[in-house]
Order: structure tokens, then C-alpha cells, then sequence
């Protein structure tokens, strides 16, 4: 499938769920469900979430607003099948009405296909690809709390595949949540080196949703805001975790998210999911890795865009392609520098001879449809090869 340039409003669609941002806002957990017409809520989050005391701070509030609840919290890094599968299973056997996702992308995205199987029943691999869900999800309301994963706002969801070892990826309208809730406190409590790779996760959204080629006005407009967010404040918030450095860094993500949910991704994030579906890797950390090396591949092919995209990085170029090329690629240079976020595939343990099939995968993937340059399985590796 060729999927045109379309950069004008007559040819884009643009979805976003209802929208909610602020510091101290997790209180407001608790009405959100209220007002979707929740009387039981199903709770899916993480382990580290409940040590960090964020967890607590939504049962509260959903008790605050009347409302009783079931917490789920087998969810790990990279969500299994059968993670989401035992958690329908419980939000059947609780009889909840809405879920509430808290968390990284991993918790999120457990939520939507908890969601998904909750009203469609079968295995969360039959939902696999573009449009496969028949029936309306139970009403979703998500909460990130990392700086990267767009899971919040997007009609995405990425689970692994255990027997398959490898990472599935369900695109619907429908996994797009009934509302996005991010407090910016919650980062507070991110260990720096994820502040770091969820931050460059929103980077390679940011960048790959502005070089798509179903990209438009609309998801620019996100995917800059995003950048120049990242460029201002990745490097201090990792280092000094500023309250207002880490809102900008929640800020990017949203905005990034806004925009790869409408212009979809490209090759980053195509060789991504099959690296974190056989390597159960930090999906930040393998972007990290990836990012210079997609960007040299695509420049031929995005050298119109480049003064804009070195405007979003904090440089202006006068409209000179050349120096626009050097300044973006040295801006992204600095920023993974100071992700702190490993530099090569081998430091992350991928193992050599498995390249050619990771390649073969990543040209199925669905995310290979909006690269700006069209990639062949032998470009795919290639670009493997220089990044090991
Ligand atoms: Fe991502």
C-alpha cells in the first residue's frame, strides 16, 4: 500500500480522545470514570506504580467519587498476550464497566487489550493489523506516567506475542482511549535513566511522525511543539528532574502521541517491534539506538523538510537543506548523549545472526507504510548492520 504526501487540511483526519493535563490532576481519576457511567472499575497497573504510591492515589479517588473498583497489576515491561488475556478474564469475573489504565506504555497498552478482549472475547492475536476490532470497548480512561509512550492518545496498541516472539501491533479508532489524564507529578518519581528513554521514545514519535508521508498540517503542528519541548528541557530534566523540565518532557509526549496516532511512524519504529518482541527490550533504548541511522537513510528523501524539522530542534537555517541536515543530525546526536540510553544494538544484546530475520519482520511491519523513503528487506538490514 503507497500512502501519498498529503500536507494540506483537505486530505487529513485527525483523532484525539478528550484531553486532560495538569499537575495534581490524578484526583480527578475518580470523576472521569464517574462521568463515562462507571460503577465498578477495572484498575490496570504496574508493580513499581504501587511502590511509588501513585496507584493509591487513584483508588482514592475513585473511592472519593463513589466508586468501587478491582486492581490488576500482572502487567510487565513489553505486555504479554497472556498478561491481557488473564486480565479479561478478571475484569469479566469482577462484572467492572470502565477501565482505567496507570502506568507506562506497558500498562496502557495491557489496558487496551484487556479492553479489547473485555467486549470481543477470542485471543488478543486475532485483533492483530489495521481495523480489526468489531464490537465498542468498554469505556478507557488512560494515565501515563513516563515521558514517551503516546499510549494515552493513541489508536495503538502493541502487545508480544509469546509464541511467536515477537511484538503485535492492533491499529484501531477504537483503542484510542474516552480520555487521556496526565499529572506531570507522577515523573517525579521516574528513575532518570527512563525519564531518558521514554523521552527519546517521544523524540523518534515526534521525528517519524513529521517525516511520514501521511503526515499533515495538523500532526506537524504536534510533532514540532514536541521537539522543541525535547530540545529545551531532555537534558536537565535527566539530570535535575526540574518540575517544569519534567512537565515539558509530559508535554512532548502528548503532543508527539497527537501526532504518530495520525501520521503514523516509519522504519525506527518497524525495526522496533520485532527487536522488542525477540529481545523483551526497553523499547526506548532500541529507538535510541535506531534513530541516527533511519534519519541518514530517509535524508535523501525528506531534504524539504529539514529546515523545519531543525527550526523544531532550536535552529534556524534560513532555508539552506545542507546545514539543516548537519544541525538536526547533530541535535539528535546531543540529545541521546544525554538520554544517557545505549548506542548500539550489541550493547543491548541483539545477537548478530538474528539481523536478517529481524529485517524480514520489520518489512511486514505495519509502521514500514509511512516511511518517507521505501525500504526493501536488504535496506532494512543494512541499516541493522550500521547500527550493531
Ligand atoms: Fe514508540
Amino acid at each position: 500500500m503507497m500512502i501519498k504526501q498529503q500536507n494540506a487540511f483537505s486530505h487529513c483526519k485527525f483523532e484525539v480522545p478528550e484531553i486532560i493535563f495538569g499537575r495534581g490532576l490524578l484526583s480527578q481519576v475518580g470523576s472521569c470514570a464517574r462521568r463515562l457511567g462507571g460503577k465498578k472499575i477495572f484498575l490496570v497497573s504496574d508493580q513499581g506504580l504501587f511502590k511509588a504510591g501513585w496507584v493509591d492515589q487513584v483508588m482514592q479517588s475513585l473511592l472519593d467519587s463513589g466508586l468501587r473498583f478491582a486492581y490488576y497489576d500482572q502487567v510487565t515491561p513489553n505486555p504479554k498476550d497472556w498478561e491481557v488475556e488473564q486480565g479479561a478474564k478478571e475484569y469479566i469475573r469482577h462484572e467492572a464497566d470502565v477501565i482505567v489504565g496507570l502506568g507506562g506504555g506497558s500498562a496502557m497498552d495491557a489496558a487496551k487489550g484487556i479492553a479489547i478482549l473485555a467486549s470481543n472475547g477470542g485471543r488478543i492475536r486475532d485483533f492483530e493489523g489495521s481495523n480489526n476490532i468489531n464490537r465498542p470497548l468498554p469505556p478507557l480512561v488512560l494515565c501515563p506516567t513516563t515521558c514517551g509512550t503516546g499510549s494515552d492518545v493513541s489508536q495503538f496498541a502493541v502487545i508480544n506475542d509469546t509464541q511467536r516472539r515477537c511484538k503485535l501491533t492492533i491499529m484501531s479508532r477504537c483503542v484510542a482511549p474516552d480520555i487521556s489524564l496526565t499529572d506531570p507529578n507522577t515523573l517525579q518519581t521516574l528513575p532518570g535513566e527512563y525519564i531518558g528513554t521514554t523521552a527519546t521514545d517521544a523524540l523518534s514519535h515526534a521525528m517519524e511522525a513529521f517525516l511520514s508521508v501521511a503526515a499533515s498540517s495538523l500532526t506537524d503542528v504536534n510533532a514540532i511543539r514536541a521537539l522543541r519541548l525535547i530540545s529545551k528541557s531532555m537534558e536537565k530534566a535527566v539530570k535535575e528532574h526540574s518540575p517544569e523540565d519534567l512537565e515539558n518532557l509530559a508535554r512532548a509526549s502528548l503532543h508527539a502521541g497527537m501526532a504518530f496516532s495520525n501520521s503514523l511512524l516509519g522504519i525506527v519504529h518497524a525495526l522496533a517491534h520485532p527487536i522488542g518482541g525477540l529481545y523483551d527490550a526497553n523499547h526506548g533504548s532500541v529507538n535510541a539506538v535506531l534513530l541516527q541511522e533511519v534519519l541518514s537513510y530517509d535524508l535523501p528523501a525528506v531534504e524539504d523538510k529539514l529546515p523545519e524539522l531543525a527550526f523544531g530542534m532550536g535552529y534556524r537555517t534560513g532555508g539552506d537543506t545542507t546545514s539543516a541536515a548537519e544541525m538536526v543530525q547533530e541535535s539528535l546526536n546531543r540529545l541521546l548523549d544525554a538520554s544517557g540510553a545505549p548506542r548500539s544494538l550489541r550493547s543491548l544484546g541483539v545477537a548478530e545472526e538474528d539481523l536478517p530475520a529481524l529485517a524480514k519482520q520489520a518489512k511486514q511491519d505495519i509502521c514500514i507504510l509511512t516511511s518517507p523513503r521505501q525500504a526493501e528487506e536488504d535496506d532494512l538490514l543494512a541499516i541493522l548492520k550500521r547500527a550493531y
